[in-house]
C-alpha cells in the first residue's frame, strides 16, 4: 500500500511555483495576484480561504481578501465581482462557495470574467475542459490529477468509479479521468444518490474517487484488492478530545480500506493540500507573461 502524500506533493509544487515567481520578477514580469471573496462567517470556508491566502504569501504572490457579512445583497456581491474583473492588478480571483441561500451562486459565477476564473467554475471554463482545450481546471480535480501523475499511478484503460456528481468535484473528475491523455483514458462510471447497487459497481473499480461528504462511507467490502482510493471528504466531526473541538473525517473508512489498496490518499494530508497547489498554479497561468 502506497500513500499518496498530498501534503508533501503540494509543498513541492509550491516550491516550484515560488521559484517561478522569483524568475518572473527577475525578468520584469508581474507578481501574480490572487483575490478571494469570502461571504459570511462559516468556519470551514474561513479556514480554506485563510489557507489559500497564506499559500499565496509563501509563493511570493500578492493576495487580497474581500470579506463581507452573510446578509450582503446579490447586487452588492455582483458589484465586487465586477470591480475585481476590472482591476488590472488582480490576475485571478475566487468566490468561496457555498454562498448564503438568498444569493444565486450560478449568477455570481457567470459574472466572473473567464480569464480570471482560477476556480474553473465559469461555464466557458467548464466547456473548454470538456473539449480538452487549455483552460483553468477546477482546483480539487486538478489536484487529484496531479497526484496521480506525480505518483505514476496507472490510469490507462482502468475502470474509475466516481462517487458524487457535484459541479466542484465529481462531475469534473469524471471528465478529466476519461479524457484522452495521461493521466486519463479511464473508463468512468459516475455514481450518485440514485445509483442502484453502488457496492456492486465499486467492487469492480480499479480507481475510486469518493466525494460525498459522508464520513467513512466507503468500507472495505466495497473495494477490490489493489484498488486506488482517492478520498475527497473533509467533514468536521465533533471531537471534544481535540484542541479545536472537532476532527476532520474523510469519506473512506481508512483503517479497514487502506490495507486493500495499491494507493490511497489520507485525510487530512491528501487531496486537501493539493487543491491549494492547483489554485496557485491556475493563478500563475492567469498572470501569464504580463509585464510588471
Ligand atoms: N468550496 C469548496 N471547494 C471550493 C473551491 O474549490 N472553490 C471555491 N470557490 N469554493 C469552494
Amino acid at each position: 500500500m502506497n500513500i499518496l502524500d498530498g501534503k508533501a506533493t503540494s509543498k513541492a509544487i509550491q516550491q516550484e511555483i515560488a521559484a517561478e515567481v522569483a524568475e518572473r520578477t527577475s525578468k520584469g514580469l508581474k507578481t501574480p495576484h490572487l483575490a478571494a471573496v469570502l461571504i459570511g462567517a462559516d468556519g470551514a470556508s474561513q479556514t480554506y480561504v485563510n489557507s489559500k491566502v497564506k499559500a499565496c504569501e509563501r509563493c511570493g504572490f500578492k493576495s487580497t481578501l474581500v470579506q463581507r457579512p452573510a446578509d450582503i445583497s446579490e447586487e452588492e456581491l455582483l458589484q465586487i465581482v465586477d470591480d475585481l474583473n476590472n482591476n488590472d492588478d488582480i490576475d485571478g480571483f475566487i468566490v468561496q462557495l457555498p454562498l448564503p441561500k438568498h444569493i444565486n451562486e450560478q449568477s455570481v459565477v457567470n459574472a466572473i470574467r473567464q480569464s480570471k476564473d482560477v476556480d474553473g467554475f465559469h461555464p466557458a471554463s467548464v466547456g473548454k475542459m470538456v473539449l480538452n482545450l487549455p483552460t483553468f481546471l477546477p482546483a480539487t480535480p486538478y489536484g487529484i490529477m496531479q497526484l496521480l501523475e506525480r505518483y505514476d499511478v496507472p490510469t490507462q484503460g482502468k475502470h474509475a468509479v466516481v462517487i458524487g456528481r457535484s459541479h466542484i468535484v465529481g462531475s469534473p473528475m469524471s471528465i478529466l479521468l476519461s479524457k484522452n491523455g495521461a493521466p486519463g483514458n479511464c473508463t468512468v462510471t459516475l455514481t450518485h444518490s440514485r445509483t442502484k447497487n453502488l457496492e456492486e459497481i465499486t467492487k469492480t473499480a480499479d480507481i475510486i474517487v469518493v466525494a460525498l461528504g459522508v464520513p467513512e462511507f466507503l468500507k472495505a467490502d466495497m473495494v477490490k484488492d489493489g484498488a486506488v482510493v482517492i478520498d475527497v471528504g473533509i467533514t468536521r466531526v465533533e471531537d471534544a478530545s481535540t484542541p479545536k473541538g472537532y476532527a476532520i473525517k474523510g469519506d473512506v473508512a481508512y483503517d479497514e480500506v487502506a490495507p486493500k489498496c495499491s494507493f490511497i490518499t489520507p485525510v487530512p494530508g491528501g487531496v486537501g493540500p493539493m487543491t491549494i497547489a492547483s489554485l496557485l498554479k491556475n493563478t500563475l497561468l492567469a498572470a501569464a507573461d504580463k509585464p510588471a
